[in-house]
């Protein structure tokens, strides 16, 4: 075939695969994850490799067995679910997301890549398209980063197997390390074969839930990710001298707390200078030495979350921390110090992929009569940041209802993640066939 049949007939398998997608399974297994750490307020807890993630993953090896996949696991604990392909050989498409929740999460965040990921192979199954590269779906572990930091492990660990060693050091707050739940985990799975970190992969795509407002305030169900804003972690620590609350007088104290909330005043400030440039910061998680009600606080520590599609407005703002503690360590009696946590850089996804998502997106919401995808910039980060260092990848977004996630109320409409699964359905059946 000349490579213009080739890509006529990976269209053709694309759009059937695509019409091959069935909403009810789609939500009825959507909901079948949700039973692992389900709440009566509709949320899930099921943080990273508690019994009920190890439930959940069971759950899926099972569902992924049937559908006629073979399973493996890598040193990471991913678990990877692989439809053959005529060429046995292959790199595979790689598509799926996630499936550990924030403390309290909702049923979509990364569990909906997830499950999408395994209709599609039904739908490739049913509409009986033999690909020509097998397709994998992976299930990323902790992406969350919620019970063990940082988060992504499992996608980057898979992009540069050499991360591993450190995160298994990793501890939660009573004290395990990630090193040990993994290697429960993983000895939960005897039956599935288990591989080495980073075996190669010929294209990804990742399907996810906004997360945000955009989407939802433009009234289309689906959006095609560009890329995902730059990001960088830090850790502040203040220190002053804890002392007596009642009996020490105002003007000699050394209150960690007083320092800290004005250098956070004056972080506050200087974001909100570059605000309109699109930087957004969040100082999340503090911690308060003694923590007493009668006693001066003596050491504060609280983490500053910076983000930014511009890379110069994130380097000035951490120029501008780095200026306020110095300022604080050379004023009496008070030392600080900032350690960088995290660091990410701007990722673009390839003009080529955006351009397959574009179509496949555009076909779906055409065919249901709804308005054309647009473009956007993720705010999130995601799994697919990680695999972009290794080769082609993208990402497809549907809204989530007020932008809420992180919570229990995350809500999408059944109609909106079919559509979501269809455009999915088009990408990955395109590029396994190509
Ligand atoms: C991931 O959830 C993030 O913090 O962007
Ligand atoms: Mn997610
Ligand atoms: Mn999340």
């Amino acid at each position: 075939m000349s490579s213009n049949e080739v890509s006529q007939a990976a269209a053709k398998a694309a759009a059937r695969a695509q019409d091959a997608v069935d909403s009810g399974r789609l939500n009825d297994a959507i909901a079948d994850l949700a039973a692992f750490g389900g709440r009566s307020d509709g949320g899930v807890s099921r943080e990273t490799l508690t019994p009920l993630d190890l439930q959940a993953r069971r759950h899926l090896i099972e569902r992924a067995r049937a559908l006629g996949c073979s399973v493996c696991v890598d040193t990471c604990g991913n678990l990877f679910f692989r439809r053959a392909g005529r060429q046995a050989d292959l790199p595979p498409v790689l598509t799926g997301s996630h499936i550990d929740t924030q403390p309290v999460g909702g049923k979509l965040d990364g569990a909906y890549g997830v499950v999408a990921g395994l209709e599609v192979i039904q739908a490739l199954n049913d509409a009986g398209v033999a690909t020509r590269r097998p397709v994998e779906v992976v299930v990323w572990t902790n992406e969350e980063g919620s019970r063990f930091g940082p988060g992504a492990m499992g996608s980057s660990a898979f992009a540069q197997s050499g991360r591993l060693a450190g995160y298994r050091a990793s501890r939660d707050a009573s004290g395990i390390l990630f090193g040990d739940a993994l290697d429960a985990a993983l000895a939960d799975t005897p039956d599935v074969e288990h591989s080495a970190l980073g075996h190669s992969v010929d294209s990804c795509v990742e399907l996810h839930i906004e997360q945000g407002p955009v989407l939802e305030g433009a009234n289309v169900p689906l959006g095609v990710v560009t890329g995902i804003q730059s990001v960088r972690w830090f850790n502040v620590t203040v220190s002053g001298a804890a002392a007596h609350a009642g009996t020490t007088p105002m003007e000699v104290r050394r209150d960690a707390m007083r320092a800290a909330v004005e250098l956070a005043g004056h972080l506050y400030a200087c974001g909100d200078a570059v605000r309109a440039r699109g930087l957004r910061m969040t100082l999340g998680r503090w911690r308060v030495g003694p923590n007493s009600i009668n006693t001066i606080p003596g050491e504060v520590e609280f983490t500053v979350d910076a983000r930014c599609v511009d890379e110069d407005v994130l380097a000035s703002f951490e120029a501008a921390l780095r200026d306020a503690v110095a300022g604080l360590n050379a004023a009496d009696g008070f030392a600080a110090q900032v350690q960088n946590l995290f660091a990410r850089a701007t990722t673009r996804f390839p003009a080529d992929m955006t351009d397959l998502v574009e179509r496949g997106c555009a076909r779906a919401a055409a065919n249901a009569g709804e308005g054309a995808p647009i473009r956007v910039t993720s705010g999130a980060f995601h799994d697919a940041m990680y695999v972009a260092d290794l080769c082609p990848t993208a990402m497809i977004f549907v809204p989530s209802r007020s932008g809420i996630s992180h919570n229990a109320a995350e809500y999408t409409e059944p109609h909106q993640l079919y559509l979501g699964a269809q455009a999915l359905a088009y990408v990955v059946a395109e590029l396994a066939c190509r």
